[in-house]
């Protein structure tokens, strides 16, 4: 093992999808593990198989497609979570279970109402069935930053003699601060030595995961768990984009310390998270933010000018953003020059993925008159993350008066049949969705409504993001809409949760029936 390479372990399909809003459906797993695959992640962490059948159904999918990173689950220390995580990822060319167990005394006296020897056991008993299904186990001991040092040390070698081969200790709550998280990895890694890898997973509540994860990689752990835009639980994960790019432009201050990241898939990476999830990273987000190589200033844009250096550290064209991020193609240009711009932005696309792209960006530069990379991005995550149309939006209108009655008339195609309806609301969109419930005679709850502009300009494609519950029995589903049309956008993401929670109930259907 190269003690200079720090591992990647992403998880922003597990901890990631754990940030409010950010669930994904199925295709949208597979895309994002494609590019953390051209990212040249060490370890893809595609979810927690026991969770539900459609977590299992995505783990197992993207075992499928996965060659050079590995694939892992997560398992709680228990016997049927870890025959979950290990059934799910039976096809993968690489796989590892995660296992874990809390290991704070408040943790352990009040969630999990077990004693320390129990906790244990139970850990030795995950990682040994965990050995079954595969040689490469992780165990974490949850909530690691507020547990005893003596019981950590207690629970690693029991878990290293049951045949862990990589030891998480995670920052449960972001608790801990740069220095104490350091120390403790110090620690730890001279109890270990070199029985097993340490790794760290740090949350940030208090804005410390990254330089808590690079305190640690600078006493001896070699396995960073981030997320891309550093989504997770409550305020989310160490960002990977941040703690590869420290490790980069820093490798002075790191002793040489390197991944295997690609760094010029990050921009990308982080665009599609975005656009899937539609949480976008604010403007000053370090690395993938929109501002985080603009220069205002006019003192700063002279420097810059007279040497690049002078007020940047980094290069964007590290990041895989380039300055073709400007005017990319216009209405005049063919669907060959359209084909070039796509596969230099790093897609491969089917000949149907292809051509509905171009028709949707020739339909696009129609109306608008700049149009850029990141437009194009839009444009084809939205295409190739598409689940099955049943219904599609043909035709809307609207009627947004200030003080009379908002209204809308739809027209939907189902089953290649084409309803026309039309109603009133508490304002236009309310009057879109309910109109759109009317015709598919599915009602459903709008729970998170967002908008994002794509682009710059008056003219910037909007992206709509909705979840909605259709069903109290199932959790809600989200759907994206772009347009140069904020109702229009709005109107189509509303549709594509319908269809998401309509191809969710045939499967279903087809699994009762044995179909699958
Ligand atoms: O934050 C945490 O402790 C986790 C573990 C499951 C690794 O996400
Ligand atoms: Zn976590």
């Amino acid at each position: 093992m190269n003690n200079n390479i720090v591992k990647i372990f992403d998880t922003t399909l597990r901890d990631g999808e754990q940030s409010p809003g950010a669930s994904m459906n199925m295709e949208e797993k597979i895309q994002i593990a494609i590019q953390l695959q051209k990212l040249n992640v060490d370890i893809i962490e595609a979810g927690f198989a026991a969770a539900s059948p459609g977590d299992f159904e995505a783990i197992e999918n993207i075992s499928k497609v996965i060659e050079t990173s590995t694939v892992c689950s997560l398992a709680r220390a228990l016997g049927r979570d870890i025959k979950a995580a290990g059934d799910a990822i039976a096809f993968a060319k690489h796989k590892r279970i995660h296992t874990f167990i809390a290991t704070s005394p408040i943790h352990m006296q009040y969630k999990l109402q077990m004693a320390p020897e129990q906790v244990i056991k139970k850990a030795v008993e995950a990682v040994s069935y965990a050995k079954t299904f595969t040689d490469d186990v992780e165990f974490s001991c949850e909530d690691a930053g507020r547990s005893e040092l003596p019981f950590l040390k207690e629970i690693l070698d029991a878990v290293i003699e049951a045949g862990a081969t990589t030891l998480n200790i995670p920052d449960t709550v972001g608790y801990r601060m740069p220095e104490e998280m350091g120390a403790l990895i110090k620690e730890l890694h001279a109890f270990v030595k070199n029985r097993a890898i340490l790794s760290v997973h740090c949350h940030n509540d208090l804005g410390l995961a990254v330089a808590n994860s690079l305190a640690c990689v600078q006493n001896g752990a070699r396995q960073i768990e981030c997320t891309i835009n550093g989504l997770g639980e409550r305020a989310g994960n160490a960002a990977m984009e941040e703690i590869v790019m420290t490790l980069k432009t820093r490798h002075d201050f790191f002793n040489g310390l390197d991944t295997n990241i690609n760094t010029k898939e990050i921009y990308p990476a982080s665009r599609l998270v975005a656009n899937i999830t539609g949480i976008v990273p604010q403007p000053n987000k370090a690395i993938v933010g929109k501002n985080a190589f603009a220069h205002e200033s006019g003192i700063h844009q002279d420097g810059v000018l007279k040497h690049q250096e002078t007020y940047e550290i980094m290069k964007a064209e590290d990041i895989g953003l380039t300055n073709a991020n400007t005017i990319v193609l216009g209405k005049l240009s063919g669907r060959h020059a359209f084909k070039d711009k796509i596969q230099s932005l790093g897609y491969q696309l089917s000949e149907e993925e292809l051509n509905q792209s171009f028709e949707r960006f020739k339909l696009l530069a129609d109306k608008k008159k700049e149009i850029f990379d990141d437009d194009l991005r839009a444009i084809i995550t939205d295409e190739i993350v598409k689940i099955p149309q049943l219904y599609t939006l043909k035709n809307l209108q609207i009627n947004d008066c200030m003080n009379g009655m908002p209204s809308a008339a739809v027209c939907i195609e189902y089953k290649e049949m084409q309803t026309t309806d039309a109603g009133i609301g508490n304002g236009t969109m309310d009057a879109i969705f309910k109109t759109i419930d009317r015709i598919s005679m599915i009602k459903g709850e709008l729970k998170d409504y967002k908008v994002t502009a794509v682009t710059k300009g008056k003219d910037a494609l909007a992206k709509v993001t909705v979840k909605v519950t259709f069903d109290e029995a199932l959790p809600s589903f989200t759907g994206h809409g772009l347009s140069i049309d904020t109702m229009v956008a709005s109107a189509k993401a509303y549709i594509s949760a319908l269809n998401a929670y309509s191809f969710q109930k045939e499967s279903m259907h087809k699994r009762d029936r044995g179909g699958i």
